[in-house]
Parts: C-alpha cells; structure tokens; sequence
C-alpha cells in the first residue's frame, strides 16, 4: 500500500476549482485533499470546506509573510502538493523554498501574457477582450518567488468570439480549469 498522498489547497474565492478537486479525488485511496487554507474569511471555500468536512485554516497576514508558521503547519501534516486555486496572495519565499517544485497555480489566461499582479477574475478576462485576443485560455504552472512566472506544466485554450463578454469568456475559462485542474494535479502525484 503505498503512503496516502496529501493534497493542500490555498484559495481565496468561490472555490469552484477546490471543489472539482475535492470531487475527484473522493473516492481515492492514494490521494486525498487533506487542509484547505483561506485568506479570507467568510470566502465560499469555507463553506466547501465545511460541508465536505475539511479542516481549514484562516491566513493571518503577518505570520504568513513573517513566520515559518505555515511552513510547519503543511509539513506537519506531510503535504505532497499545495494546489493554489484563486489564491490571491503571493506565496511567500520561505514556502517557496520549503516546498520546491510542489506548489502549482492556475492562471485565467495564457501566460505569459496577461500575468503578474492584480490580473485575476474579470480583470484579465477583461484586458484579454481589450486587447482583441481572438483566443484565451488557462496556464497551469509551478509557482515560484514571481508571480505567474513559474514553469508551465500545461496550456489549454478557448476561442473569442465577436459577442463574447468579460462574463461568457469567464465561463469559457472556469469549463476548462475545472476539465484540466484535477487530471493535472493527479498526474503529478501518481
Ligand atoms: C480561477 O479563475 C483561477 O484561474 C484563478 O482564480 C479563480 C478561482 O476561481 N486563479 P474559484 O474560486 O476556484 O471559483
């Protein structure tokens, strides 16, 4: 029987992608999504948390960019992978580190366009349609000290149309993250 895999995931939001997460791996006997972290109070991950009886830990500012709090914390409950999923901190450099090629990101557009800080949600799905992109799509990369700026694992992309909105492109960008998300974060833990 090989070690139960530990999944951590950091989020922000809705959580619309920690729950296609969480889905998928429901009936795992290798892997399992063991914490889920939270910078803000009453997100809707939380709830998803609680329903699916998760433990979740609210971010504290000032420890989690000032103390190996949270280094521990994870190492404490042996995490293989932290999965970011609209995370909208930056991962501090003593995580990094701690960490090395085991923190993954999804990004809403292709980078390297369209990344770096304040691009997330509508606002880069926004810029995307600004900038008469006739295609966008999901980056899905290891995190490093930069944001959006580590390794890319994987690509996928969606077409613009002419009518398409900030919302319908949000739309297009969610059915491919939550396709992709899971099989990714499976196929770097098996
Ligand atoms: C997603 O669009 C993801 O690409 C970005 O943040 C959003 C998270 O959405 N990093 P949700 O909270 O998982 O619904």
């Amino acid at each position: 029987m090989t070690a139960l895999k530990n999944i951590a995931i950091f989020a922000s939001g809705a959580g619309s992608n920690a729950q296609k997460i969480i889905d998928h791996f429901r009936r795992s006997e290798a892997i399992t999504v063991k914490i889920i972290l939270c910078n803000k109070p009453g997100a809707g991950v939380l709830d998803i948390a609680a329903r699916e009886n998760i433990p979740s830990v609210i971010i504290e500012k000032e420890a989690f960019f000032r103390s190996e709090e949270y280094v521990q914390l994870l190492q404490r409950n042996n995490i293989d992978l932290i999965v970011l999923a609209g995370f909208l901190w930056k991962v501090p450099s003593n995580l990094v580190a701690a960490f090395p090629d085991k923190i993954i990101n999804i990004h809403p557009a292709l980078l390297p366009k369209f990344g770096g800080k304040g691009m997330y949600g509508n606002f880069v799905h926004t810029a995307v349609i600004a900038a008469g992109e006739t295609e966008s799509g999901i980056t899905i990369h290891f995190v490093n000290d930069h944001y959006d700026e580590g390794r890319i694992i994987l690509q996928e992309r969606c077409t613009i149309d002419a009518n398409d909105t900030p919302d319908t492109l949000a739309q297009k960008i969610h059915a491919l993250e939550h396709r992709f998300y899971p099989a990714i974060v499976e196929r770097l833990l098996t």
